[in-house]
């Protein structure tokens, strides 16, 4: 079979993505941990050591580097930065600026997220994002963390804000999009968007930081039958529309794209039977990642987008690299078409605690020994590597008439 090359700009941003939660272990300061450990608690395990990256930090950026990358997502738990109300732990913004200091010894752009989900147990004690002051301490917290920010290009205020209104709203985190999305709180959502904007504002201190949000896209399709074109708009606005509306404005957008959903008259339709599902039980879909940047970019009137997440949790590390092949064809057609892309971050460096469903859905493109915590290098992560190093993806070419 005949290859061809698709290129991407100078500059593209090949990575992975983490959350510090889901891989950093004992973050016993967090509304999550404790959530974990009630007796009702409806997650299947607590996320425990986790990989235990608090302190392999050094190992995972080494590798992520060696293998040809050029850019690390990873977030700031602002459990561990302000363990109580208004308590600041300098140690802690010491050991999240080592992190920095390992990427950029590694040539690594480092993408720093500041709330991946989890806040601290006092924030959700006094009121979470529905407490009035929510915005405000979200902007104080932001100020604690500008003094380690130098030489930080892209941060990440919210991680999809649209989960987070949704999973506020009462819904479980069991498997949010495979069983369709819960109705979003929208007073959360709003508070969300101010404290979006007020960390924004914190950051406009440091003219070098581009910041913007990072929504998560479900690239829906209308099903043929009468009044699903209607039901899209009407289901999909309030759960993913909206938030790239809000992210006018903003220095860059992250996408954040898995699988698809189909929506009829009646609202989400369940994958159907015999389509190839991961260990989410979503659709595998790589054209999703094309479809959110097709999204993102014409809602938001053109704001410079990020891959910030894409990936699959599979126990088949060839359909990762299937996965990812597909996706990266698609994020170039986007790109050809004059989509402005800063850069992908495949989801995740490392398998992470999958919230509710805990360990089971391993998405990483580096596994780890469960007790001795050694990484182990999938063979995805060798090839996604070698495309990141070249810049460049190899397509079989199946349209001969077109090659010169
Ligand atoms: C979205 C979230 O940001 C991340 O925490 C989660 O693990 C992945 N998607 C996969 O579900």
């Amino acid at each position: 079979m005949p290859t061809d090359t698709l290129r991407f700009p100078d500059g593209f941003l090949w990575g992975a993505a983490t959350a510090g939660h889901q891989i950093e272990g004992n973050n016993i300061g967090s509304n999550w941990w404790e959530m974990e450990h009630r007796p009702d608690t409806h997650v299947v395990e607590p996320s425990g050591d986790a990989a235990d990256s608090y302190h392999r930090f050094g190992e995972d950026i080494r590798i992520l580097a060696e293998l040809g990358m050029n850019s690390y997502r990873f977030s700031i738990e602002w459990a561990r930065i302000e363990p109580e109300r208004g308590a600041v732990s300098r140690a802690e913004l010491a050991h999240y600026r080592r992190m920095i200091d390992a990427c950029l010894e590694h040539g690594v752009e480092p993408i720093v997220t500041l709330m991946h989900f989890t806040v601290p147990r006092w924030f959700e004690h006094d009121g979470f994002w529905r407490a009035d002051d929510a915005p405000e301490l979200f902007a104080r917290y932001t100020e604690s963390v500008l003094p380690i920010l130098d030489d930080v290009h892209y941060v990440c205020t919210i991680n999809e804000p649209n989960i987070a209104a949704m999973l506020a709203g009462g819904e479980k985190a069991e498997n949010l999009v495979a069983h369709g999305l819960a109705f979003p709180d929208l007073h959360v959502a709003d508070q969300l968007l101010a404290s979006h904007k007020a960390s924004r504002e914190v950051l406009t201190a440091r003219p070098e930081i581009l910041s913007g949000w990072t929504v998560a896209t479900q690239a829906f399709h209308a099903t043929d039958e009468e009044g699903s074109a209607e039901k899209l708009q009407e289901y999909g606005h309030p759960r993913d529309f909206w938030y790239l509306e809000n992210a006018a404005g903003d220095d860059f957008l992250g996408v954040q794209a898995y699988t698809r959903t189909f929506i009829g008259p009646e609202g989400p339709i369940p994958v159907a039977e015999g389509v190839e599902t991961t260990l989410t039980g979503w659709e595998f879909y790589p054209p999703a990642a094309e479809l959110g940047l097709r999204s993102a970019w014409e809602l938001s009137g053109q704001v410079p987008l990020m891959v910030t997440e894409n990936g699959i949790a599979t126990a088949d590390d060839t359909r990762r690299h299937a996965y990812i092949q597909g996706a990266l064809e698609g994020i170039h057609r986007a790109m050809a078409d004059g989509i402005d892309v800063r850069g992908f971050q495949y989801w995740s460096l490392l398998d992470n605690y999958e919230w509710a469903s805990g360990f089971r859905p391993t998405f990483g493109l580096l596994g780890w020994d469960r007790e001795t915590f050694a990484r182990q290098v999938k063979p995805s992560a060798r090839w996604y590597g070698e495309v990141a190093r070249a810049n460049a993806l190899t397509v079989e070419d199946a349209d001969t008439t077109s090659r010169s």
